[in-house]
């Protein structure tokens, strides 16, 4: 599984120590966004992790602002992508099974590291379920923009 992480100013800290764990967890994750604390617009970042989530270069996205909200609102922008903004585990597990989330955003201001490690690692053990939920995902994918 081929994973892109990004952020914003405000989650440089957090996107650095989510990114070194997911790669001590084995994963192949590539980071596309900025190392600096000066400031971006999350939208350009989120959109650009986006397109390589729809074009299917990578499979899950991991894109971290002050709240994760705006990178959920500019993600969802492109179509494919299913973005979620999360700040505990169980939600994680059940956007990956029931909704076939492909995009886990959170608050690098609402959360801190240790609890962003455990649903990270939530997100990426749980797997699609299928079955009716497969029919309700192609729902919401048919719905017109
Ligand atoms: C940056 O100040 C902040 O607006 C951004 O990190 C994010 O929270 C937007 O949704």
């Amino acid at each position: 599984m081929k994973i892109v992480i990004s952020n914003d100013h405000v989650s440089v800290e957090m996107k650095k120590a989510i990114l070194k764990h997911i790669q001590s967890r084995g994963h192949d994750c590539v980071d596309y966004g900025p190392s600096l604390s000066e400031s971006v617009d999350y939208p350009i970042f989120a959109e650009q992790a986006a397109r390589l989530i729809a074009s299917g270069e990578f499979d899950q996205a991991i894109l971290i602002c002050g709240t994760g909200i705006g990178m959920m609102l500019a993600a969802n922008k492109v179509h494919g992508v299913r973005a979620i903004v999360c700040s505990e585990p169980y939600s994680a597990k059940l956007a990956r099974e029931h909704n076939n989330a492909n995009v886990l955003c959170f608050g690098s201001r609402v959360i801190g590291v240790e609890l962003a490690k455990l649903i990270v690692d939530t997100w990426l053990a749980a797997e699609f379920q299928g079955g009716r939920h497969a029919t309700r995902v192609n729902m919401l994918e048919s719905i017109a923009p």
